[in-house]
């Protein structure tokens, strides 16, 4: 991240950000559709023209799930690991997948190409086991479909 580009990116956002308490949220919101998640420098920096801690911004940011403190990689997997999906196998695609792009969970791989994570539901459970990359639902996932698609995706055959 260019920090002074990125100052000026934060301040525009916080410029247009209104007055109220309650815009800690949306402030954020735009950070991280602006870089891909909530970095450092930008949390001290809202901390600053907000006059709030970057402890009680990290809290703020923490509670929600949406939000992410490290970057993510340009191919963002979220496995579901809820329920409908666990009992149809969910924990071994998660681990097939890791295996195809060596990516344990809740880690991004250096060249920052893949992002592997798991939620508590993707909200369609009728498709389980479901998974995600970046937007897209792939539902009625099997280890092997998995297999095919991340080998595919990781050749370049496919774009996630
Ligand atoms: S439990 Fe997996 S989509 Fe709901």
């Amino acid at each position: 991240m260019d920090s002074e580009v990125a100052k000026k990116q934060v301040q525009e956002i916080l410029d247009a950000s209104g007055d109220g308490d309650a815009r800690l949220v949306p402030i954020l919101l735009a950070i991280q559709a602006k870089f891909g998640y909530l970095p450092q420098d930008a949390i001290k920096q809202v901390g600053e023209y907000l006059k709030i801690s970057p402890g009680e911004i990290y809290s703020v940011a923490s509670f929600y799930a949406h939000f992410k403190l490290k970057p993510i990689g340009k191919r963002h997997i979220t496995v579901c690991r809820g329920t409908a999906c666990h009992i149809r196998g969910a924990p071994q695609i998660l681990e097939e997948i890791s295996k195809v792009i060596g990516v344990k969970e809740g880690e991004t791989s250096e060249d920052m190409e893949y992002t592997l994570e798991t939620v508590a539901c993707i909200g369609c459970c009728a498709l389980a086991p479901a998974l995600k990359i970046n937007e897209a639902v792939h539902g009625n996932v099997t280890t092997r479909s998995a297999r095919t698609m991340f080998t595919a995706i990781k050749k370049g055959e496919k774009r996630g």
